[in-house]
């Protein structure tokens, strides 16, 4: 479990709020520009990868409040939900994260962590997506490696796993 803590230079001994991170109450005392990414990393979540750090690559994607958010784009100050990370997201995505075994949907693995959250994001809000809707629904989650396919592939293999035992009431 990472050390709770705060932003190199933030104000010795003055705690501003905290945050729940993965079931951990994480103290922050960064600045008020901070970003939920630069928090998250500084207190030891790095699951939540820093690369564009400006909304365009989805490295950063964790779930606020149950909804999947690019941490780089929210300033820490006004996130009042339980944050999660792809770490914190538990057994409940095994089969996504075998599923991108199974299916080669990742090489270098930076933009995994990402891909993983945002399309738990996306089987949790609608299971009954098409293809061609968790295409678009994961579009905003970049990778130089894998060319999408795959992990489309792996989506849409966990989205019909989870239909199919919703069906057979699991
Ligand atoms: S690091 Fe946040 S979107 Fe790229
Ligand atoms: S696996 Fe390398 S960027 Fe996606």
């Amino acid at each position: 479990m990472p050390t709770p803590t705060g932003l190199p230079g933030a104000s010795a001994g003055e705690p501003v709020r905290t945050l729940t991170v993965d079931g951990a109450r994480v103290t922050i005392t960064g600045p008020p520009h901070a970003t939920l990414l630069d928090e998250l990393r500084a207190a030891g979540f790095t699951a939540a990868k820093a690369s564009c750090r400006r909304g365009e690559c989805g490295a950063c994607t964790v779930l606020v409040g149950g909804r999947a958010i690019m941490a780089c784009t929210a300033l820490a100050a006004l996130v009042s939900a339980d944050v999660t990370t792809a770490a914190g997201l538990g057994t409940a995505c095994d089969d996504l994260r075998a599923a991108f075994a199974d299916h080669a949907a990742f090489q270098c693995g930076f933009c995994t962590p990402g891909q993983v959250v945002r399309a738990e994001a996306v089987l949790r809000e609608d299971p009954h997506r098409s293809r061609d809707e968790i295409t678009r629904a994961m579009a905003g989650n970049v990778c130089r490696c894998t060319g999408y396919r795959q992990i489309v592939d792996a989506v849409c293999a966990v989205a019909q796993s989870r239909r199919l035992a919703m069906e057979a009431g699991a």
